[in-house]
């Protein structure tokens, strides 16, 4: 079949999906030039910055591709006009976070960024060019796009008739902190659409580096929905082990152990299986509430509120770590110091966008308690923002501290709410000697080791496990 040659690639968006995805395909492709756009003129500058420990995201091995592809054939820059102009294929790669205001607030997605996303393709595209949906979308989003462009264009009709679009929705599916990893190596590649040359096209820059059989072509709407599907299936999988981790303790079985014995069937697998405070980021939540949203809106209600299900077992999950805190020490941590062991929503990225550790904190804060918050990679700037987002009754009081052993001083009770490695293995021997007593270690991510406390002192709860 015959194909359109893809030279020049502009994405909108220069976030967790935008940056990654991008320097991934410049890195792949050295005869593509990709420019990456975002109206966030900071977070372009960072992009741009000499020093690669200031890029905007934290993620491993992206910093090794930037300095491979920055200035070569991979660009951040503000000017849309320009970028979009020049481009066979634009990405749209902005965010889509649920909506606060208006119908369907707190479930359906706001398209607003995606909208202007288009609006600024239809003003400044040139001849034919192809739109790919990058951002994770409502089912039906793609037709939307295509009524904003035919739109946009016949409203300043004036030398605007050579311009053609074809709309794809290319789906993404990498984890933030295997991000690139997760590109290299993609499980598969998604690519929906209904012109056979545009979809071509688009398979044809990833054939660089996947090979064919990893590559599935649908209808635009499978795609879109596949997107949402995915995502609600592995959260899916979170609050179901999560559900059996209080069972756990309730009943002397240990979570680890049966996440085992259930993962071993090959039909369950053992991928995603490890209890924890329940799930963040800023898709989970966000693109089952958009299932829900849209079951609802297609009449199914019962699809709607088994989705719904999943969220609020997260929730409740993230309530009962704290008030088991808040039980084991006496009914009340008024007053009392609580380290808090990582911010961020997982390991490995600076990200805190929905981490449990936030809503958590903020309970705690709100009865009174000091914290002390390290994390390895999130800001102050970061965690000041976070806490801001949220209304307290009780003054709180909290500081980041630029150490493990700094965290420690004087607390309580100290809880770990992150795998990050440097958690792993930490002589509890040696910090304990910094915790007030009776002091209390809280894990609810199983880095500690039983056997890493014996003989010093401090108190041990497990999630799945008990004390
Ligand atoms: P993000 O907030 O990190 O980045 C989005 C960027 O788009 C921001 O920098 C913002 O300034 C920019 N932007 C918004 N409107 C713009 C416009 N009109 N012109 C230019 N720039 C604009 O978001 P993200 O985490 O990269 O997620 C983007 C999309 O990808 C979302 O739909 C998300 O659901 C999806 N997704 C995210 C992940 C992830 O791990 N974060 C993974 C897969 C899919
Ligand atoms: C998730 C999906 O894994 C990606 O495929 C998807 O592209 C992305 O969402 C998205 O659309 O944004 P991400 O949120 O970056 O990726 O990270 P995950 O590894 O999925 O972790 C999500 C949350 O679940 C984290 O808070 C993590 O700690 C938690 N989790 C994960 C568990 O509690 N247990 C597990 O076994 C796995």
């Amino acid at each position: 079949m015959s194909s359109i040659k893809i030279r020049k690639i502009c994405c909108i968006g220069a976030g967790y999906v935008g940056g990654p995805t991008m320097s991934v395909i410049a890195d792949k492709c050295p005869d593509i030039e990709v420019r990456v756009v975002d109206i966030n003129k900071e977070r372009i500058a960072a992009w741009n910055d000499n020093d690669l420990n200031n890029l905007p995201i934290f993620e491993p091995g992206l910093d090794q591709i930037i300095s491979r592809t920055r200035g070569r054939n991979l660009f951040f820059s503000s000017d849309m006009e320009k970028s979009i102009s020049y481009a066979d294929m634009i990405f749209i790669s902005v965010n889509t976070p649920t909506k606060t205001k208006g119908l369907g607030a707190g479930k359906a997605s706001d398209l607003s960024w995606v909208e202007a996303s288009a609006r600024q393709v239809a003003q400044y595209a040139n001849g034919h060019t192809i739109v790919v949906e990058k951002s994770t979308l409502p089912v039906r989003t793609a037709q939307a796009i295509k009524e904003i462009l035919k739109t946009t264009i016949r409203e300043n009709q004036k030398n605007e008739t050579t311009k053609t679009f074809s709309v794809l929705s290319n789906p993404e599916f990498l984890a933030e902190g295997t991000a690139i990893n997760d590109l290299e190596k993609p499980d598969r590649v998604l690519i929906g659409g209904e012109d056979p040359q545009a979809i071509n096209a688009l398979v044809n820059i990833y054939l660089n580096w996947v090979s064919s059989d990893q590559i599935i072509c649908t209808n635009l709407w499978s795609s879109e929905l596949s997107k949402l599907a995915a995502n609600a299936f592995l959260a899916q999988r979170i609050s179901s082990i999560n559900s059996i981790s209080a069972f756990c303790e309730a009943t002397g079985a240990d979570i680890k152990e049966v996440a085992k014995a259930i993962g071993t069937d090959k039909r369950i697998g053992n991928q995603f299986l490890s209890a924890g405070p329940g799930f963040g980021g800023s898709c989970f939540k966000k693109d089952i509430l958009n299932l829900v949203y849209l079951s609802g809106y297609f009449g199914l209600p019962e699809v709607a509120n088994y989705w719904n299900q999943v969220v609020l077992l997260n929730t409740w999950q993230q309530d009962r770590i704290y008030k088991i805190v808040l039980e084991k020490l006496f009914g009340t941590v008024n007053g009392k110091n609580i380290a808090i062991l990582g911010f961020s929503f997982k390991a490995n990225t600076n990200d805190t966008r929905e981490s449990p550790a936030i809503r958590i904190s903020c309970e705690l804060l709100e009865e009174g308690a000091f914290l002390s918050i390290y994390d390895p990679k999130v800001s102050i700037e970061r965690m000041k923002e976070d806490f801001e987002n949220h209304s307290f009754d009780n003054p709180m009081i909290w500081k980041m501290a630029n150490s493990i052993q700094e965290a420690l001083q004087n607390a309580d009770a100290v809880l770990i709410l992150t795998a990050w490695d440097e958690f792993f293995g930490l002589d509890w021997n040696y910090l304990a000697s910094f915790m007030r007593k009776p002091a209390w270690i809280f894990d609810t991510r199983s880095v500690v080791n039983r056997e890493e406390i014996k003989n010093t002192g401090l108190n041990l709860w497990k999630l799945g496990e008990g004390t």
